[in-house]
């Protein structure tokens, strides 16, 4: 492996300790190909909640720690996440639904990391995805001087699953097209790949080994699931994942992750919890279409993703990390969530302008120094 930097690691990479753990820690049953028990990769994704986990009296595996507490990724039903991971214990497609930003391609990477080790192998749909990306192409040098063979041919990601009884990720599986979109029908109800160009050898047949499946994300936003063929759902479970429900984890997530975030620069990080209370606070109230108090609010067409509030929150931080003292972070705020909200439609700036003049003033009112500050900077919304 090279030793560059990289921007972002995969998840088996960045929780490599973690995995090792779990698999030492349980060593029950698990089903054919995985790593993890279902137990322990349920707790890899979520979390073992703040305790500290040890491993079995008389078990030690080199460079594996002898306790350990599991942190927090996936903030959402511990539930969800247990019917998942039995929909892939017993080898069926998972689909996992939602809006924009709910980490629905977090957690397919995080499942198959705990799963098979590997989260690396991933279609991304698009228009233009063809049918090739999800079974084989060639190397065409190589078809060319030999001939149709072993050596020539470019497995897809969703071959090399089937070979190696891995997790495959096709990410945006509705981007594709209904044509390219049924190559995976016949793959998840077969369970094997017909190479005819290489009939009578021993390649002409991919079998997929036990642990193979597929973990598909679909965005609600995009072309609907709903052009989804019958046959392909039917071979799915479907999950929908939605946005964080309480208000604290969502907090507590935005900050780990701009936390994270601003490490990975060694920037320090020093928002204050007011502030990524306000940021969150205003994200959800718009999301949701009504505030915290119960006051309606009108809702802007852009998503107001969790994910968008921790870009916001990471922002923040670096502006207050390299420019220390030149503003306060809170006064950064209606700007950022200016260009958060300003992305769809031009008018939903008038929608969060209503949510300063409704929600915000009246906090204000109350008293609540953030949300008074928060009021006297209306004027960055009213350019
Ligand atoms: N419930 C959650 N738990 C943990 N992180 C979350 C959660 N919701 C949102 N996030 C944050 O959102 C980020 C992006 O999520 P991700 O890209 O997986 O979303 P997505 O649902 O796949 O979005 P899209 O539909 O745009 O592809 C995550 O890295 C994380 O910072
Ligand atoms: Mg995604």
């Amino acid at each position: 492996m090279s030793s560059a930097a990289r921007q972002v690691e995969p998840a088996e990479d960045a929780f490599a300790e973690e995995l090792a753990f779990l698999a030492a820690h349980d060593d029950g049953p698990r089903p054919p190909g995985w790593r993890l028990t279902p137990r322990a990769a349920v707790t890899f994704v979520t979390g073992s909640g703040g305790d500290t986990l040890a491993l079995p009296s008389g078990v030690t595996v080199p460079g594996v720690p002898a306790r350990l507490a599991i942190g927090p990724k996936f903030v959402g039903e511990r539930a969800l996440v247990e019917r998942a991971v039995v929909t892939l214990a017993g080898e069926r497609g998972l689909l996992l639904v939602g809006e924009p930003g709910t980490a629905k391609s977090m957690l397919s990477e995080l499942l198959a990391a705990a799963v098979s080790g590997d989260s690396q192998l991933v279609v991304q749909g698009t228009a233009g995805t063809t049918e090739d990306q999800l079974r084989y192409g060639w190397n065409y040098a190589l078809l060319l001087a030999e001939g149709p063979s072993p050596r020539a041919l470019v497995p897809s990601p969703v071959m090399t699953a089937m070979r190696t009884g891995g997790v495959v990720r096709v990410e945006e599986v509705t981007r594709c097209l209904p044509e390219v979109q049924d190559a995976l029908v016949s793959i998840l109800s077969d369970r094997r790949l017909a190479v005819p160009e290489l009939s009578g050898t021993d390649g002409a047949t991919v079998h997929a080994a036990p642990g193979f499946t597929v973990i598909a994300t679909a965005n609600l936003r995009d072309r609907g699931v709903s052009e989804m063929s019958a046959a392909l759902k039917r071979r799915f479970n479907f999950e929908a994942v939605g946005p964080i429900g309480d208000l604290a984890r969502e907090i507590a997530l935005v900050r780990r992750q701009a936390v994270t975030a601003l490490e990975r620069v060694n920037a320090p990080f020093a928002l204050d919890d007011v502030v990524l209370e306000a940021l969150v606070t205003a994200f959800r109230d718009l999301r949701a279409g009504v505030s915290v108090e119960g006051w309606s609010v009108e809702r802007p067409s852009t998503v107001m993703s969790t994910a968008e509030a921790v870009s916001v929150a990471t922002s923040l931080g670096l502006a207050d990390a390299y420019f220390p003292g030149d503003r306060d972070p809170l006064s950064l705020l209606p700007g950022h969530l200016l260009g958060v909200v300003r992305k769809d439609d031009p008018s939903d700036a008038a929608r969060l302008l209503g949510y300063w003049d409704g929600a915000v003033r009246r906090r204000a009112e109350t008293g609540a120094r953030t949300w008074r500050r928060l009021w006297e900077l209306r004027d960055v919304l009213d350019g």
